[in-house]
């Protein structure tokens, strides 16, 4: 009996970090070092063949045409908006739930972003609330020329709800895949009938390559990707000075090159991506089986949603709980790192007060503000540590669960 109330209260107690880097770095430690040395040996350190060779590489693994290395994920959305010809008082559509840089590049070329709430079962932008709000808008000289639907947390919106609406409205398509490389959705089939995959479905796709994602850089990096070749080309120019041939300025553009030892290390990531999602994908399941075993979902918690025929890559497993911010600190104490993806929507940031939102327009992304609560998911996850987790969540709730009634007393 002690021997179990022993083995419980060691389970209950290993530090579990949100995210491991260090871990999936000495998986390939030797061939990245390799890879780094070649560059610096080569002083090919801006752009150059590893950029374009990590380039073709991506545009393989999106299966699309055109793929083009810029300086991060913000300035994959910023260019794909400036080759739109986005520019001052046209009207962006985007999700009020997500990381700022998908508003911050809106209203950065002085567009403004008009935002639609999202679906709560995946915290992705609602296709109906769109339809809605692209009604309200036709006819003004408001409407939207640009929708920007984001894939939250790695599993892809509803493109084929959102892609014909896009369309009857007259919008071009800049998919914000930041933190989805590799989601798919086979029950969509688009362009030439192939599978959707995110990034690749509507006229221009962007990735971030910032170290916590699936496909983490050593530093900042980002892409575009689009099967259209003029498209293409233009970011190409736009993200260096909007010059070409050289010292010839045919655009304003920005310096946003993608740097060699980051394409280095990011090819040799991409070779294992398909692996490492799997692994993700593998403690998704398992955190459902060990939520369920432990009688938590329902109807202490929700967890992630995954809409039919969607492959999710679960850049965050979030968990939903109404007395989340309780929860949090409870694991927080027991050694398990927790993050919020987002405490605060975008309408409700300071620096947007002046778009003329508040409190209550949009509900749904403001109750997932409330709730949303990202547990550790890392590929190198070990099984143990999952079992920590659920196991400190059991404990808050049995604890909370007999709170009240000690109160009454
Ligand atoms: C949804 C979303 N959009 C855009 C970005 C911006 O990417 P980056 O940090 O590479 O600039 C991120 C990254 O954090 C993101 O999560």
């Amino acid at each position: 009996m002690n021997a179990t109330i022993e083995k419980e209260k060691t389970m209950t107690q290993i530090k579990v970090p949100l995210l491991d880097l260090k871990k999936q770095y000495r998986r390939i430690r030797r061939e990245v070092q390799r890879e780094i040395r070649k560059v610096l040996e080569s002083q090919e350190l801006i752009l150059g063949p590893e950029v374009k060779r990590f380039e073709e590489e991506t545009a393989s693994f999106c299966e699309v045409s055109h793929a083009v290395g810029v300086a991060s994920g913000t300035d994959a959305l910023l260019l794909s908006l400036m080759a739109l010809d986005v520019g001052n008082g046209d009207r962006v559509v985007t999700s009020p739930y997500t990381f700022f840089a998908t508003g911050g590049c809106i209203s950065r070329l002085g567009a403004i972003p008009v935002f639609v709430d999202i679906e709560p079962r995946t915290c992705n932008l609602d296709p109906d609330r769109l339809e809605q709000v692209m009604k309200k808008l036709s006819g003004k000289n408001k409407r939207p020329t640009v929708l920007m639907p984001v894939h939250l947390y790695g599993q892809m919106a509803d493109m084929a709800a959102l892609m014909p609406i896009a369309r009857r409205y007259g919008m071009r398509v800049v998919e914000d895949a930041a933190q989805a490389i590799g989601a798919r959705e086979n029950s969509f089939r688009h362009g030439r009938g192939r599978e959707a995959i995110a990034g690749a479905v509507g006229d221009l796709g962007c990735f971030s390559f910032y170290p916590t994602k699936n496909l983490g850089g050593v530093g900042e990096g980002g892409m575009v990707i689009t099967d259209d070749a003029a498209l293409a080309e233009k970011i190409r120019i736009l993200r260096n000075h909007g010059m070409n041939p050289r010292y010839h300025h045919r655009m304003i553009g920005i310096n946003s090159r993608l740097d060699s030892l980051e394409a280095a290390v990011l090819r040799i990531k991409l070779r294992n991506l398909r692996r490492w999602t799997e692994e993700r994908r593998e403690n998704a399941a398992r955190y459902r089986a060990l939520f369920k075993e432990e009688d938590l979902w329902p109807p202490q918690v929700s967890l992630p949603e995954e809409r039919k025929g969607a492959y999710h890559i679960y850049n965050q497993f979030v968990i939903r709980a109404e007395n989340r911010d309780a929860l949090r600190d409870h694991l927080s104490r027991k050694g398990i790192g927790t993050e919020i993806y987002y405490p605060v929507p975008l309408h409700l940031q300071e620096c947007y007060q002046t778009l003329g939102y508040r409190e209550g327009s949009f509900p749904e992304a403001e109750k997932a503000a409330r709730e949303t609560l990202a547990l550790p998911i890392f590929p190198e996850l070990t099984e143990r540590q999952q079992r920590c987790v659920v196991k400190a969540i059991k404990e808050f709730f049995t604890t909370e669960s007999t709170e009240p009634t000690e109160k009454k007393i």
